[in-house]
């Protein structure tokens, strides 16, 4: 028996299973379980993936007690600091940092490949006012796939080049475009004078007769936001990515599929949530009320933005973003009795007993969450920004799936538990 085995014993019938334990670069070693069911003529079972490894990954590792999260090896506080969205897209994407001149080009490209197919802007018209915007972007998403079918088959590194920069391109003037038809407001076309996160928040806040003077603090702030979404191991949406890009479906369904997952209050819906319960909240002295309800056992209400499945000690892109909140605040001189709620709680849940014991600190969503209303971003717009950032890493996940030697269908087993077989009545 090598050291390197995990061996299980099936105590119904004594036999003795030996399988293989592969270890990661960093990080919980796995154990090799794909002949188990051909070994022990028994499935594994784990509702929520949560002991399981669904893929081999290059991409993103976190350590969850150390709070520590690395994209293809660097540290996110290097990458949310000391680069931009775009250097962190090209890394994912392609696998190393960009050089200058592979930055400046890139950023050209986003500026070039930013506008969208007019007939889009026709499906648009199909959908009810206030219809989601993410239900509008999915759907968008889901659209390109008609205007670039050729993306089906990426073979070459030019086909996937341009398959990854067009959609990259592309979320932020369809993400603009949603919320502006959902609101009944005119459209504002990419500026090709502005950076990638300048142009956004521009094609959202601008009016045709009314220019936008951005703060860099508030371009900084989202372009900032973009990098700590841009990618987080096998989350439910990436799943989602891969799942689809094993069946060989076109890139931008499994995009579109990944919004549509992400859509999901307990998922990419978090900081609109945040937003919500301090308005429900609404003024300080009543705060208090509402710790006493988070920690009450027979009361199922949360304090929204606290916690994390992985993050145990602390998030470190909450860490980051609470810097960036307060600079941002500071320079916008905001202050209101919703800031005031959320201090209050933020101040709270840091040093009771309660939160601290059960490692309940703020996580990335109580920050963004504020960060984009001082942004002026409408809430129903929240899970949209996380799409902008999570693009990226979706694209660098279909990849490395796509890369693979052989690409096994995403096909689970299940435990049955429903009626043995019935015999009809006569
Ligand atoms: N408020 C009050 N109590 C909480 C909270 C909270 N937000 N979160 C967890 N607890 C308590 C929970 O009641 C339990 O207490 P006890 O041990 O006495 O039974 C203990 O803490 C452990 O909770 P859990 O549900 O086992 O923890 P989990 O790891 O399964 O859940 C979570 C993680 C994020 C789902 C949860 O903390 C939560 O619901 N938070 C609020 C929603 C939120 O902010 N979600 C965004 C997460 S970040 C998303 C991302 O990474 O993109």
């Amino acid at each position: 028996m090598s050291k390197d085995t995990i061996t299980i014993t099936n105590n119904r019938n004594g036999k003795t299973y030996d399988f293989n334990i592969l270890d990661a670069s960093v990080g919980p070693s796995v154990v090799d379980i794909s002949t188990f069911y051909k070994e022990t003529g028994m499935f594994t079972y784990d509702e929520g993936y949560t002991s399981t490894a669904s893929c081999k990954s290059e991409i993103t590792y976190i350590d969850g007690g150390a709070g520590k999260l690395m994209y293809r090896g660097y540290d996110i506080a290097y990458m949310a600091k000391e680069k931009t969205f775009l250097d962190t897209a090209y890394l994912l994407v392609y696998g190393e940092l960009p050089t200058k001149d592979e930055l400046d080009n890139f950023a050209l490209e986003m500026q070039k490949r930013s506008f969208v197919h007019e007939g889009v802007k026709k499906l648009f018209d199909a959908f009810p006012d206030r219809a989601h915007p993410m239900a509008i972007l999915s759907a968008g998403v889901s659209a390109l796939s008609t205007f670039y079918y050729n993306h089906l088959e990426v073979n070459t590194p030019q086909e996937y080049k341009e398959m990854a920069n067009r959609i990259i391109a592309k979320i932020p003037t369809l993400a603009a475009f949603s919320y502006r038809y959902s609101n009944g407001l005119p459209i504002i076309y990419p500026d090709l004078n502005k950076g990638f996160t300048e142009n956004f928040l521009n094609m959202l806040r601008a009016y045709p007769h009314e220019y936008v003077e951005l703060k860099d603090i508030e371009i900084k702030a989202l372009d900032t936001i973009f990098t700590l979404h841009a990618d987080h191991e096998q989350n439910a949406s990436t799943t989602a990515v891969r799942n689809l890009a094993s069946t060989m479906a076109h890139p931008y369904a499994a995009i579109s599929a990944g919004i549509g997952a992400l859509w999901g209050r307990s998922h990419g819906g978090a900081n609109e949530s945040v937003i919500r319960q301090l308005e429900m909240i609404g003024t300080v002295d009543r705060v208090d009320e509402f710790i006493a309800k988070a920690k009450d056992k027979n009361d199922p209400f949360r304090l929204m933005g606290f916690g994390h499945r992985v993050y145990k000690n602390f998030d470190p892109r909450a860490t980051i973003l609470k810097e960036i909140r307060n600079e941002l605040m500071g320079e916008l001189g905001i202050s209101s009795e919703l800031v005031e709620v959320a201090n209050k709680i933020e101040k709270i849940a840091l040093s009771d007993e309660y939160f601290v014991s059960r490692g309940l600190y703020p996580n990335i969503d109580f920050y963004s969450g504020l960060i984009l209303q001082a942004l002026k971003i409408p809430k129903e717009m929240f899970a949209v920004i996380f799409v902008i950032g999570r693009t990226p890493g979706w694209i660098a996940q279909w990849s490395e799936l796509h890369q693979q030697k052989t690409i096994k269908i995403a096909r689970p087993r299940q435990l049955y538990v429903g009626p043995t077989e019935r015999t009809p009545k006569s």
